[in-house]
């Protein structure tokens, strides 16, 4: 099981939220904002502590994270994945390369230092919001190269079980699936070489 490091929470690949609990999380913030035309408005000027703390930028201690484990944070109501590549999946990243769509991160899906061949900070710890660019479902661990499923040359990576797009290592998605652009790679920067904070770097604050 990949822990949360964040909040007390704890949760694994297979028990992150679902796409229809997105949705109903996607709903609840809709209510909540029906909720907030009907207020008065100078409260609506003054978002509350706990709409702020939502919005923070997270800060988590990889330094147990072993090469080929995943943890998973929430930062703003979404997954965000911290995978540890082993040497193996590196050599995945090129392997991938051609089958992809984006494959060097040329679309504005990440902040400018992570547009480069593993798309991150240190080249093997893939930080990525978990959330397919497709619909919005979850996508699922397809670690194992040449998985039957995926065929022969499958390199390895993630696959969304709403409609089969795969994302390689670094959340490249592969052509020719329904997703139409990599996986996000949110703001981030580490404080030290075990220590980073998620939602936050050096140009943006959250
Ligand atoms: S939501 Fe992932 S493929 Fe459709």
């Amino acid at each position: 099981m990949s822990e949360c490091l964040c909040h007390g929470d704890s949760f694994s690949i297979s028990d992150s939220p679902s796409r229809r609990q997105w949705m109903i999380a996607t709903l609840g913030a809709g209510s909540a904002l029906a909720l907030t035309a009907i207020t008065p408005f100078v409260s609506s000027l003054l978002p509350s502590e706990r709409a702020k703390a939502a919005g923070a930028p997270v800060e988590i201690d990889i330094g147990k994270l072993p090469p080929g484990n995943m943890m998973i944070v929430e930062w703003r109501g979404k997954p965000v994945w911290i995978l540890n590549r082993t040497t193996e999946m590196m050599t995945a990243l090129k392997k991938a390369e051609p089958m992809l769509v984006d494959p060097f991160s040329e679309r504005q899906q990440q902040p400018a230092y992570a547009a480069n061949e593993t798309r991150s900070r240190k080249p093997e710890i893939l930080i990525a919001v978990g959330i397919c660019t497709h619909l919005g479902c979850s996508p699922s661990q397809a670690f194992t190269p040449g998985d039957p499923v995926l065929g022969a040359d499958w390199p390895g990576g993630f696959l969304c079980p709403c409609h089969g797009s795969t994302f390689d290592f670094a959340g490249r998605v592969f052509k020719n699936k329904p997703a139409p652009t990599n996986l996000e790679v949110p703001p981030h920067q580490y404080l030290t070489d075990t220590h980073l904070i998620i939602g936050s770097d050096e140009t943006e604050k959250a």
